[in-house]
Parts: C-alpha cells; structure tokens; sequence
C-alpha cells in the first residue's frame, strides 16, 4: 500500500518547506518539494502543517496511588486523537520479581491487545535487591533503555533511597540505560504533610505547601551529584521550578550528562489552581506541585534554549468523583497526577507555537524529535525522513475548538484545560502508515499499537575519556 501525502507544510526539527511525503507500507520512502508516484491513495495537505507523531516520554497506564489505578492503555486511542503516536509507560517493578519480567507480564495481560497508540517502556526500581541492580545492565537486551527511580513518596513501594540511586546509577551507566529519577525529598515532604494535616490543614492546597520548590532542588541537587560521582548521565523528570531549571542547566555548562523535561502542565497552571474552591483545585494534584507564574516563564525560557530537552505530560488518568475524592478530608490521600495526553500537541501550539514562545521547529523538537532520542527510539519515531516508521500527523492550523471533558477520549470524568480554547486541530493521524484519525474522528482499534525497542545510548563517559586520551597524544 503507497500512500503521497501532498503540498502540505513539511515540519521537522531544523526545518520547513512545502513539500509531499511518500508512505510505503509502515514507512516514509520519500520527502520532497515535489513527489511523482503511482500510489494506491493520495491526501491534499493543502493548508495543513505535516508533523511527525508525537513522543510522550512520560505516561502513567498503570499507576497506582494507595490503592487507586489510573486508566489504562483501554484509553490509549485519546493520545493517537491528540496527534501523539508513540508514548513510554512507567512499570513498577513487583516484589520478588525481576522488573523486565514485571513489564513484559503487563505487556502480555494489558498491553499488547488493547493499545491503539505505539509503546515502549521504562522499568522502576521497586525491590532494591542486588539482582535488580544487576538486571539493569541486561535491560537493553529486552528493549528497555531506560530505569525510573523515585525519590519522592516515603512509604510507598516505588520509593528509593539513595543507596538505590548510586547502585542503580553505577549499574546504567555500563549498559547505556538511562536513569530517570523524580527528584523530591520524600523525608522533608513527609514531615510537612503530617504537620499540615496535624493542624486541620487539610485541603488540596496544602499538597503545594507541603512540597515547595526546595523539596525539588534539594533532591535534585543531591542527585546530580550521585550521578557525578558515579561517572553516570541523569534525566531529571517533570521539572516545575525556575531555580531547579537552573540547577539543571548549570550542571549541564559543567559539563555534565545531565537532562530534563517538563510536562505541559508546568507550563499552564499555578499553586493558584490546587485553591479552587469545592475541592476542584483537586484535579490539579501532582507531585512536584504546580508552581508560580515566573516559573513557567522560566520553563518556556527553558525549553525554547534546550535547557530542558522535552515536553511530556506524565499523563494520570484518575477520576475526580470517584477516586480524587478519596482525599476529601485529607489532600494526603488524594491520587497524584492528572490527564493530559489528548492535549499537548494543541496546547502547546496554542500557547508555546502561537503566542512566539517556541517556534514551530522547537515545537516538533520538544514533542517528537527529542524524546524520541532520549528513550532510544529515534531508529524509528519522532522524525519525518525517509526510513522512518510512517508517524504523521496533519494539523489545519485554520479550525479551533474549545476543549471540553465531553469531548475527550482518556476515560475520566475531568479535563485540565476544560474550556481552554485550542487554535489548530489534529485532521489525520498515521501510525505506521495506517490511518487511525480521519477527519478530527479516531478510526483506529485496539492492538493497533505495537512494542518499539528503546536502544541503549553510547556512554557520554567514556567519549569523554577517549577525547581526553587523543588530546594528549
Ligand atoms: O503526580 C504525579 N506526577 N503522578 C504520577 C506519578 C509521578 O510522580 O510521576
Ligand atoms: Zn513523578
Ligand atoms: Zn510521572
């Protein structure tokens, strides 16, 4: 099957020109300003931007928050409705079992027949035991390039201690896995949520007293220098704050592998939000807490300069009434995380693209092209160039809507930006050349979505060793 996708606006990372992309099976042959090709379909572009799919790096399918689940991959179809085509789901290792044995049961039991979106996987650390160390440096072998370790959350079974950072830290850099880590100290956070509640406090607004912006910078400190010590690179996830920003980017001048993203999220709301009155400021719990309005001018610095490299939406599709609601009289026991994958591509083009605070190229870069560079899977995704997996989305810039709960494809009761207005709207979506959104409308099914390997990176280490070794010959 060939299909010549015409004269529409070609967008990568680096450039834009009007042009044709020619999709042979799974894959694009051909990227030109004009293409001549007998073809059993052809789509006018005409009007429309030509985007690569989107690359979620951080999504949340399967967490779980004192007892409560988020939806799973049931849902996926709202991120291919969104324009996002391939995500990376977090799998919390189960006790006593390795964490590629834990990811590939739920790949079987949960995964494979239901996702409408493609998929790869990050393992997390859950069971601090030297075979999980060692199983670190044979995750590349089943297609896994990266490990999560969390910080924050004392108590729960996905916390780590930083005796687990180091060994995990050490293990990783040997096979080019890439540590991931939610840098907030869970002691610290601990003691407040227990003082707060301790005094009555306890509405959703003090979720963000509880975990100020220090809470983020001292962990995140404390794990570069882990890193650092360990010769090993680091990625920092969902960075809120302007000062743990800079922490990051001076660290990086230092000449350290040290990486981050942000979610949308950051970029969109304020501690403002958790205060909402009629326990609506809710939905806007997650960890870290949303933050300040020069914050996010400082994030949308950020990610324009490439001082953070990604956008992600740490997508957590937990109901409102029926599972948020489980923190009525205690912001402690309200689920952490909210929705957010159908929106990020409209969102940031509404409020990064549009407004001049990132450019189009930027854009792609932040969406697709980077993370998909950062999860090893840039064999394939996150770029349109001949070779790679046919992931295109065709955005007219032309329409706009007004987001809405009604609307949405991700399973829960609430949206983040209900009433946002989008300028821009997704027209078609291809995964792997198949057309999974027509006309605004998903058209695809479940098992739609397939595994895609995440290849190792090259030690930045040891280049680093060999460039020193050939100066001094
Ligand atoms: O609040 C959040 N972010 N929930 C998802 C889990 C995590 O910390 O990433
Ligand atoms: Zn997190
Ligand atoms: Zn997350």
């Amino acid at each position: 099957m060939r299909t010549l996708i015409k004269n529409g606006t070609i967008v990568t990372a680096i450039d834009e020109f009007v042009g044709d992309v020619l999709v042979e099976g799974e894959k694009i042959v051909s990227v030109g300003e004009q293409i001549d090709a007998t073809v059993d379909h052809v789509v006018y572009a005409n009007g429309k931007y030509i985007l690569p799919g989107g690359v979620d790096q951080h999504v949340h399918y399967s967490f779980e928050f004192k007892g409560e689940r988020v939806r799973g991959f049931e849902t996926s179809n709202a991120a291919v409705a969104g324009g996002t085509t391939t995500v990376v789901e977090f799998v919390n290792q189960e006790q006593g079992k390795g964490m590629a044995d834990t990811i590939f049961e739920f790949d079987k039991n949960e995964v494979s027949q239901k996702a409408m979106v493609d998929y790869s996987y990050h393992a997390v650390v859950c069971d601090p035991v030297d075979t999980t160390f060692e199983e670190i440096k044979n995750l590349p072998n089943r297609g896994i390039s990266t490990v999560k370790l969390f910080m924050a959350y004392k108590g729960m079974p996905f916390h780590s201690d930083d005796e687990a950072l180091y060994k995990a830290l050490n293990a990783a850099k040997e096979a080019g896995v890439t540590v991931m880590v939610h840098a907030e100290n869970a002691d610290v956070i601990d003691i407040l949520q227990k003082k707060y509640i301790a005094e009555g406090k306890t509405d959703p607004y003090y979720h963000a007293l509880s975990r100020p912006a220090r809470v983020e910078l001292e962990a995140t400190q404390r794990v570069i220098n882990l890193a650092a010590m360990a010769e090993a690179p680091v990625y920092i996830v969902h960075v809120t704050a302007k000062n743990v920003m800079e922490t990051i980017r001076s660290a990086k001048n230092d000449g350290l592998p040290v990486y981050g993203e942000t979610c949308v999220q950051y970029l969109m709301f304020d501690e403002n939000d958790l205060a909402k009155p009629n326990f609506e400021g809710a939905k806007y719990v997650m960890s870290p807490a949303l933050r300040t309005k020069a914050d996010q001018e400082a994030l949308w610095e950020a990610v324009d300069n490439g001082w953070l490299n990604a956008i992600s939406t740490d997508h957590c599709g937990f109901d409102w009434k029926s599972q948020k609601h489980m923190g009525v009289d205690d912001f402690t026991n309200i689920p952490n995380g909210a929705p957010g994958v159908e929106n990020r591509l409209g969102i940031l083009w509404t409020h990064g693209v549009n407004t001049g605070k990132i450019s189009r190229q930027r854009f792609v870069d932040l969406f697709a092209t980077t993370p998909a560079k950062n999860m090893g899977l840039d064999h394939c995704k996150g770029h349109i160039g001949v070779g790679m997996d046919a992931d295109i989305v065709l955005y007219d810039p032309n329409e706009s809507f007004i987001i809405s709960n009604e609307n949405s494809l991700h399973g829960v009761d609430y949206s983040s930006y209900e009433g946002y207005k989008q300028e821009g709207k997704v027209d078609k979506v291809f995964l792997r050349g198949k057309l999974v959104v027509d006309d605004g409308e998903f058209v695809g099914k479940k098992g739609d979505g397939k595994f895609i390997t995440g290849k190792p990176f090259a030690s930045c280490f040891d280049n680093t060793k060999a460039d020193k070794e050939l100066k001094s010959v």
